[in-house]
């Protein structure tokens, strides 16, 4: 058994992992991050299209309050209002302060770093770097993160968190590489490890994505927020079947990207929600059309939220107007209607788009359509934190980025998970350093023993049961069976009986999973890795059929076919807890704290 000792250790090196792991380093105490995968691999490189920050580089209108208000619009209000207006107050400084550390971002004619038009947002909000932001965000943060001496643990999964005396001491955790097992120990420990998409079939998220944070710190006391709300992103890819659910940024449609049916319609005309209707965009390049016949549209219709987009995707398909490999049209090529050097504008605003249909499908953007569809993308729903510091319930247990909730309420707009990455990350670092330094670690206690003793056995049990204990079923089959029937009956259209019924199977899964055996050793067996991650997929799958079951609404990203309204009774949060002696699962509701007078009259004035 190794040890390693930091005072803040910093589980997740996306944006959130990083920036925290910075800001708690340049406090002057010592920082470990753990990352699942490789450095530089993280869920933040698909955000594509943009950062959110109100800079009003392009729309001298915009400010923080619209940007706020826009936030909680898209959040169908239920979102935290203290962490939507830190998120919306701070995120310019946070963009200006990640370009000073180097990061470049595309620039206006008057050389000021350039904003595209996003889904839900006002004005053009989203500081881009082509089609390549998080991947821009992650190569600024390891540069600037390097020189700080932080200890990075690289290709370390943790499994357990160790709680002593009523607080987190540290995690436990094997190298993926040799399967070793090694006690973290900290004063503080911040989770920033990202959403949960691989219990679904067709996801943007790649292998790392298995609610390991959103389970670490349930299992040890902390509370789940807004479990319901998943985010289907409007458009991945659909064909061919082997990149089935790969982004197409939401920046195709921020360049003037239009969804059409098999006739050719754009179909988006055809439903704007009334919190939309009277919604004007800052339309910064002027003879742009936004009418479908006699239908018209104060802002292009596809640049809706992406609860809304997703569905009335899914509305064509099911009717029977979709693309051949059951998607629909994203157009960016009828353009050249508009502009003389379309192409080249294309291949300079999109770059991974243009190569990842040319390579993985045989596309050609610049003059071909695109067919997408749906694909599970992000969760709004994460560990409840206090809105200013980002601290769970358990003392000196933090979360950051998507595996903490509250800021997005029941939808996320597009754009503002990189700034939340920035904003909560940093916050986060700051105020777990200050925790740590107000409370050190104390010597390792007997119950620290106990724990790791139990992680262990926990850990060695899917190989120790490949001699018999087993009921023969891999880790892979039940994984893969989870995500069918997440897909199917926990997915975009949602109804009382289907919900149950995906309970009752995620239910039975959790239990053949108590006999996974795995074969082979410790050395290089993702079989064994994958075991290892079952019990995290599982307990957030429980979390969101069970969450979703109970809201008898829609609302925002949760949609009921069997409740079709959003109902004012439910303007309330749910929340996931740890019951009872048997640690059962048990969803409460909870009052959504109302914002401030200031924040609500600024709602007001924004509606
Ligand atoms: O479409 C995108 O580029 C994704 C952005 C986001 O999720 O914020």
């Amino acid at each position: 058994m190794q040890v390693a000792e930091h005072d803040v250790l910093v589980i997740g090196a996306g944006g959130a992992g990083l920036r925290a792991a910075i800001e708690a380093s340049a406090a002057g105490v010592s920082v470990g991050l753990v990352t699942k995968s490789l450095l530089g691999k993280a869920h933040t490189v698909m955000a594509e299209g943009g950062i959110a920050a109100a800079l009003a580089n392009v729309d001298g209108r915009d400010d923080w309050r619209t940007h706020f208000a826009d936030t909680m619009r898209g959040g169908q209000y239920v979102n935290n209002p203290t962490m939507a207006e830190l998120h919306a107050r701070e995120a310019p400084d946070r963009v200006r302060e990640l370009e000073a550390w180097g990061a470049v971002f595309d620039r206006t004619n008057d050389q000021k770093i350039l904003q595209r038009n996003f889904g839900g947002h006002k004005y053009p909000r989203l500081a881009h770097v082509g089609d390549r932001t998080g991947l821009e965000m992650i190569r600024t943060l390891q540069d600037h993160g390097i020189h700080l001496g932080i200890d990075v643990h690289m290709e370390w999964t943790v499994t357990r968190l160790i709680v002593d005396g009523g607080r987190v001491v540290g995690a436990f955790g094997y190298d993926r590489e040799k399967g070793r097992f090694q006690v973290f120990r900290a004063a503080a420990v911040v989770l920033a490890t990202g959403g949960i998409g691989r219990a679904y079939r067709v996801t943007s998220n790649s292998w790392e994505y298995t609610g390991d944070g959103h389970a670490l710190a349930y299992e040890a006391g902390a509370e789940l927020i807004d479990m319901e709300y998943v985010q289907f992103h409007p458009t991945g890819m659909v064909w061919p079947p082997s990149v089935r659910g790969i982004l197409v940024t939401e920046g195709v449609r921020g360049e003037g990207g239009v969804l059409r049916n098999s006739e050719g319609q754009r179909f988006m005309f055809d439903d704007i929600p009334d919190l939309y209707k009277g919604s004007t965009a800052g339309d910064p390049e002027e003879g742009w059309r936004y009418t479908q016949g006699d239908k018209e549209a104060r802002r292009p219709p596809e640049l809706l939220t992406r609860d809304h987009v997703a569905r009335c995707i899914v509305r064509e398909i099911k009717e029977g107007r979709g693309s051949p490999h059951g998607g629909v049209f994203l157009d960016i090529a009828w353009i050249k209607e508009k502009l003389k050097d379309s192409e080249a504008h294309i291949r300079r605003k999109l770059p991974s788009m243009y190569h990842q249909f040319k390579e993985l499908a045989g596309i050609d953007i610049t003059s071909e359509a695109m067919e997408v569809g749906p694909t599970i993308h992000y969760v709004m729903g994460g560990v409840k934190v206090d809105g200013e510091t980002q601290m769970s319930r358990v003392p000196g247990l933090f979360a950051a980025g998507e595996c903490a909730g509250g800021l997005h309420g029941a939808n996320r707009l597009g754009g503002n998970s990189l700034s939340d990455l920035l904003v909560f990350g940093k916050r986060a670092g700051e105020h777990a350093a200050r925790f740590a330094g107000a409370n050190p670690r104390g010597g390792a206690s007997g119950s620290e023993d106990e724990q790791v003793e139990a992680a262990t056995r926990d850990a060695l049990a899917p190989l120790e049961r490949q001699d018999g204990g087993g009921d023969g079923v891999g880790s892979y089959a039940i994984q893969s069976e989870l995500q069918d029937l997440m897909q199917a009956k926990v997915g975009i259209v949602r109804s009382q009986a289907e919900l149950e019924s995906g309970l009752e199977d995620v239910l039975a899964l959790k239990e053949r999973s108590r006999n996974v055996s795995v074969a082979g050793n410790r050395a290089y067996n993702p079989g064994w890795h994958t075991a290892l991650d079952l019990p995290n997929l599982l307990l957030v799958s429980e979390a969101v059929a069970r969450a979703a079951a109970l809201r008898k609404e829609s609302r925002g990203a949760h949609f009921r076919e069997d409740h079709t309204a959003k109902d004012e009774r439910w303007g309330r949060t749910t929340l996931v807890v740890r019951k009872g002696a048997d640690g059962e699962m048990e969803i409460e509701e909870e009052a959504v704290t109302p914002p401030r007078e200031e924040l609500q009259q600024i709602i007001e004035e924004n509606r």
